[in-house]
């Protein structure tokens, strides 16, 4: 049940799930957000909200508000935690990413708004975002894995883009690139559709499928990005970042748009792009569904996917995400590289792990493989991922290995 209350009324513990106000205005990413501490209120008291919808479950809204509360499972009647006890500060870490996905986010919409106005980009904001975000995620090389919450709004773009800014820059990191080359993937990754400021808002906001003449336009924005990037003055955006905005929905086999161009004759970042790209979108909320999870994301990319963009690249991205396809070889930290053969949860790639040991610690190839049932491997534990092909297998030996039933190409 939704309550709407006044802001004087909202204390620790609730969720807020609706604002008197655009959340633009406010330092808050999300509309839907539990209230950790009395600053959370405080914020959206300073932003001018005066009216905020929470929604009352179990303890409801007037049961939160007297001081001695306590909350009542609906499972069970062991009281949970008092309210005092609820942590009232979110890590460091995760205020970090938040804040700099919020100015990320409050930038580009600006920054939109002035190309669609002059057709000029903010260049120097722009890159000092980028850079700024690089040197975080440089400090913090798990964070990536932290952007995963912060998907709930209306403005869809914005958040893509920032959301894939985030991940292209970490790509890159993940890859040990320079961070000038980090810098240039975050900046062309973060302008990739800027092209869809041409497009009519009643066709990117449409709460359903596009008709024919609707995806006729859409499919133009990456040659109107192309336009928009190549005539700003600065080189690394009229370079890279236009033509990665230009390419980014060409596909294998010359079946994307607008050139039909197949995987070899575009940019490598414009290569990878293509599936952070539609990882971001499958995982974030859309007005027309709502997000998948990355597993079932990166089952759907290697399973229904691998014909139109890179499988290195999803495999990449697998390893980034902590989600591994079956087939899968895991070099881990310690020199070891196993294949991923089974998960408990088949559906969604979680649960315990079957692996075959291939080769020992030192990259030692073993005599005869070792199966061995492990914990979930942490994405951050695995230092690079390969196919059957980069082992030296061939197909017939791998099918082997994975069981024919299981087979994923
Ligand atoms: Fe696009």
């Amino acid at each position: 049940m939704k309550k709407t209350i006044s802001i004087d009324e909202l204390k620790p513990g609730m969720k807020v799930v609706g604002i008197d106000k655009s959340w633009l205005e406010t330092p808050f990413l999300s509309h839907h957000f539990l209230v950790h501490s009395k600053k959370d209120i405080d914020k959206l008291r300073d932003s001018g909200v005066q009216l905020v919808t929470v929604e009352c479950e179990k303890p409801d809204v007037d049961a939160a508000s007297r001081k001695d509360a306590t909350i009542k499972t609906p499972l069970s009647e062991h009281p949970a935690p008092a309210l005092e006890e609820l942590p009232t500060e979110e890590p460091d870490k995760v205020r970090d990413v938040f804040s700099l996905q919020q100015e990320t986010v409050r930038l580009l919409t600006r920054a939109f708004h002035q190309v669609r106005i002059s057709g000029l980009l903010p260049t120097n904001e722009i890159r000092s975002q980028v850079r700024e975000t690089v040197g975080f995620l440089l400090e913090n090389r798990n964070a990536i894995a932290l952007l995963s919450d912060i998907h709930d709004n209306d403005d869809e773009t914005y958040v893509h883009s920032a959301n894939t800014m985030f991940m292209a820059s970490a790509f890159a990191i993940r890859h040990q690139m320079a961070e000038p080359e980090c810098f240039q993937w975050g900046l062309a990754a973060l302008l990739h559709d800027v092209g869809k400021t041409r497009v009519p808002d009643h066709i990117l906001k449409k709460p359903g499928p596009l008709d024919l003449v609707e995806w006729e336009i859409m499919h133009q924005h990456p040659v109107y990005g192309f336009q928009i990037l190549r005539k700003n003055p600065d080189p690394e955006i009229h370079g890279l970042a236009a033509q990665v905005a230009v390419e980014h929905h060409e596909r294998k086999n010359g079946t994307g748009y607008p050139h039909h161009l197949g995987l070899d004759a575009i940019h490598p970042v414009s290569r990878s792009l293509m599936v952070l790209d539609i990882y971001e979108a499958l995982t974030g909320n859309r007005i027309y569904r709502t997000r998948s999870s990355p597993q079932k994301v990166i089952h759907y990319l290697m399973n229904d996917y691998s014909d139109r963009v890179s499988v290195p690249v999803i495999l990449e991205l697998a390893s980034m995400v902590g989600v591994f396809p079956l087939g899968t070889f895991l070099e881990t930290e310690d020199g070891e590289i196993v294949m991923v053969q089974e998960y408990e949860d088949m559906q969604n790639y979680r649960g315990k792990m079957t692996v075959l040991k291939i080769f020992g610690a030192g990259k030692k190839l073993l005599p005869k493989p070792e199966r061995k049932t492990i914990h979930q491997i942490d994405g951050g534990s695995v230092i690079r991922t390969y196919d059957y092909r980069a082992i030296g297998l061939t197909l017939d030996q791998w099918e082997y290995l994975l069981g024919k039933d299981k087979r994923i190409t």
